[in-house]
């Protein structure tokens, strides 16, 4: 195998019609025998790895060796390698293995590799998925997600340069990711005259570093991507390393122990039920092993049964382990449905509604605590908010610090709360029960990926008290049906003039109501918040909780608060029952609030004395279905508020 990259044209005109590096053994295997070539394929293990570091540490020319001399190249990438390496190349003439990677020719031109990009290889002992992962700062949720499904990294470092920042961050994304085995690929070698003093002293600083980060899995091996040294094989260049190359490294470490020596888990993805007289349970298996005749726990429901059969396609199993798909069938008849978990009776996981998880965020729009997300994990999907951002983390320091949102790309450690219990491991044990991810329930975009860190109980001494008085009594002795008028709009739009309008008319009416407005409140109840987008959310939430409150009493309560953010909206109608949230839209054009400016706040916002003045540098969200729509620039106040008390007598509130 050459150590040479740089072949001339000469040599590589020879490889005529042939896949470079001769790969005929298994193109011939292919062309023979494709199932005995397959046959291969299947029963080597696959190691899934990521490389981190930037273009400036050779990451790229590392892929491309590992390719290359994987024998992965042909005859027409090679011609255009050649080509390119002319025309773009920094090696001046000779091969640049980093063209075969760096596909993007948006990346060539900048020089960084800015998405994931997945390769797969194989050699004679396993196959391989190498995640390419940026390495910028900014791209940390790329890396995160390029890193999510990877047993191992290679963090590579340049070896003039030493451990850096980057590497820092890098690995300390690793340890979050919970990736167990990191390899250190001290690249450029061949640049400080293979010095072994040099290496040394980068591998035990980098050990020392990795050790604080729970990485225990080290091994550190000195390189020239560009010059094939201790890539594949051993370097004659540096006797002094008696270690393994990097390829051994990949080709021999052990990852299947790291899942299936962990308790059986399995998701149920699927309640299989072909006829009324078969009745299993299919998944793939997440980790451990289940054997028939064992005892298992559905959770988070808690009911146990035995293994009466582990079924696959190829027929029936006596037992089963980590990677594998089956069905599985249980001696008793109890409730299992898709996304619970089953699991060892003797070890099942943990289950709460609430625990402390480390949270990167990877959307532009920041983390809001108590706005709802939707949390995914395994098959099954909750509604959670963020009830404490602890701290957040500096990426590059890993220091705390104090934070009261999280912005893309940053680290949180968080309390979440959920709407239901789930089952769940720590993340450090077991990556498929303790990941999550966030979603955005309007876009359905993933948000943030999350990683639980343990439990944490609500206080169990707190019950439900029963009253004897309800709502239906407090409101058939008011005579109404009680409900929240939820008027929504910018500042200056009519909510309040409105609300005060209709609530003259419905005592007049007999009626009982109270208003709940937003200035009002923040005298009060809210005068702690201002009016960030965190406070914004907090602010709805409780005087959402105390509309509820209202509603309990039987009263019609009229909220008037500028609201700008759907998310929130909608949790105060899901808070409500059924029916009891009115949204009333405010359309007022913002010209005219601007014009009306009642508080002169919107002459300030615009010499920038008030900041994030909703309508001016902060948003407003349209509602796109609200129930009912006004608009104080072409009617009357008298109108609108008619208008809104024939919608209560039409609904049979009034
Ligand atoms: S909300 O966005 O959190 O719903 P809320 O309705 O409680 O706002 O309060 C809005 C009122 O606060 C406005 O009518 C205005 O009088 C006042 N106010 C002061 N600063 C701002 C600001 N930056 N943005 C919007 N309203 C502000």
């Amino acid at each position: 195998m050459s150590q040479d990259v740089s072949l001339s044209a000469a040599q590589a005109a020879k490889l005529e019609s042939q896949p470079v590096n001769d790969a005929v053994s298994e193109n011939d295997l292919i062309s023979q025998d494709i199932l005995a070539y397959l046959k291969a394929q299947e029963n080597k293990s696959l190691l899934q790895f990521i490389t981190c570091g930037s273009v400036d540490d050779g990451k790229s020319t590392l892929i491309g060796r590992l390719l290359y001399d994987s024998k992965l190249i042909y005859e027409d990438q090679f011609a255009a390698l050649e080509a390119d390496s002319k025309k773009v190349g920094t090696t001046g003439g000779g091969l640049d293995l980093a063209l075969l990677v760096d596909g993007l020719a948006a990346e060539r031109e900048q020089g960084i590799t800015i998405d994931v990009a997945y390769r797969f290889f194989t050699t004679e002992k396993r196959k391989f998925i190498v995640a390419d992962t940026p390495g910028h700062e900014q791209y940390t949720r790329n890396m995160a997600t390029g890193a999510s499904t990877g047993q191992l990294a290679v963090i590579l470092v340049d070896a003039r340069k030493g451990i850096l920042t980057q590497t820092r961050r890098h690995s300390y994304i690793v340890s979050l990711l919970g990736i167990k085995h990191v390899v250190l690929a001290v690249n450029k070698m061949d640049l400080i005259d293979y010095d072994e003093e040099r290496f040394e002293a980068i591998a035990s600083e980098y050990c020392a570093f990795a050790a604080d980060l729970g990485l225990n899995d080290i091994r550190c091996v000195p390189i020239s991507a560009l010059e094939g040294d201790n890539v594949f094989t051993a370097s004659d260049k540096m006797p002094w390393y008696s270690g393994r190359s990097l390829m051994q490294v990949l080709e021999t470490i052990d990852v299947a122990s790291d899942t299936t020596e962990q308790p059986f888990r399995m998701y149920v993805q699927w309640v299989n039920r072909p006829t009324s007289d078969f009745r299993g349970f299919s998944g793939t298996i997440a980790s451990g092993r289940v054997s028939v005749g064992e005892s298992l726990t559905v959770c988070p429901s808690g009911k146990s049964s035995k293994v009466a059969r582990i079924v696959t396609y190829d027929g029936d199993l006596d037992s089963a382990i980590a990677g594998q798909s089956v069905t599985v069938v249980l001696e008793d008849e109890i409730d299992v449905s898709r996304g619970d978990v089953l699991a060892p009776s003797a070890a099942a996981p943990a289950v709460s509604d609430q625990f402390a998880a480390h949270l990167l965020w990877m959307h532009e729009n920041p983390m809001l605590p108590e706005r709802q997300y939707d949390l995914k994990i395994g098959g099954k999907t909750a509604t959670v908010v963020v009830t404490d951002l602890r701290h957040k983390v500096n990426v590059n320091t890993l220091e705390h610090i104090a934070g009261k949102t999280l912005e893309l790309n940053e680290v949180g450690y968080c309390n979440l709360g959920l709407d239901q219990a789930i089952a769940f491991d720590p993340y450090k044990e077991n990556r498929e029960l303790g990941g999550f991810i966030l979603v955005d329930r309007f876009t359905n975009s993933t948000v943030g990926a999350g990683f639980i860190d343990f439990g944490l109980r609500r206080a169990t001494n707190l019950t439900w008290q029963e009253l004897d008085v309800d709502k239906a009594a407090r409101s058939s002795l008011k005579k109404q049906k009680p409900c929240v008028l939820w008027f929504t709009g910018l500042s200056g739009s009519g909510k309040s003039t409105t609300a005060n309008k209709i609530e003259q008319k419905l005592l007049a009416m007999g009626r009982h109501s109270y208003i709940l407005d937003g200035d009002n409140v923040r005298h009060g109840l809210n005068k702690d918040l201002g009016f960030t987008d965190a406070d914004r959310v907090e602010n709805i939430r409780r005087v959402t909780e105390v509309a509820k409150l209202f509603v309990d009493a039987g009263t019609i309560v009229l909220a008037s608060f500028i609201s700008p953010f759907r998310s929130e909206r909608r949790m105060a109608r899901d808070l409500l029952d059924e029916g009891e949230f009115i949204e009333v839209y405010m359309e007022t054009p913002l010209e005219v609030c601007e014009a009306r400016d009642p508080k002169g706040l919107y002459k300030k916002a615009r010499a920038g004395k008030i900041l994030n003045f909703t309508g001016i540098d902060s948003d407003f969200e349209v509602p796109e279905q609200a129930d009912i729509v006004l608009n104080s620039a072409d009617d009357a106040v008298d109108d609108l508020a008619d208008r809104v008390i024939e919608y209560l007598k039409g609904h049979g509130f009034i």
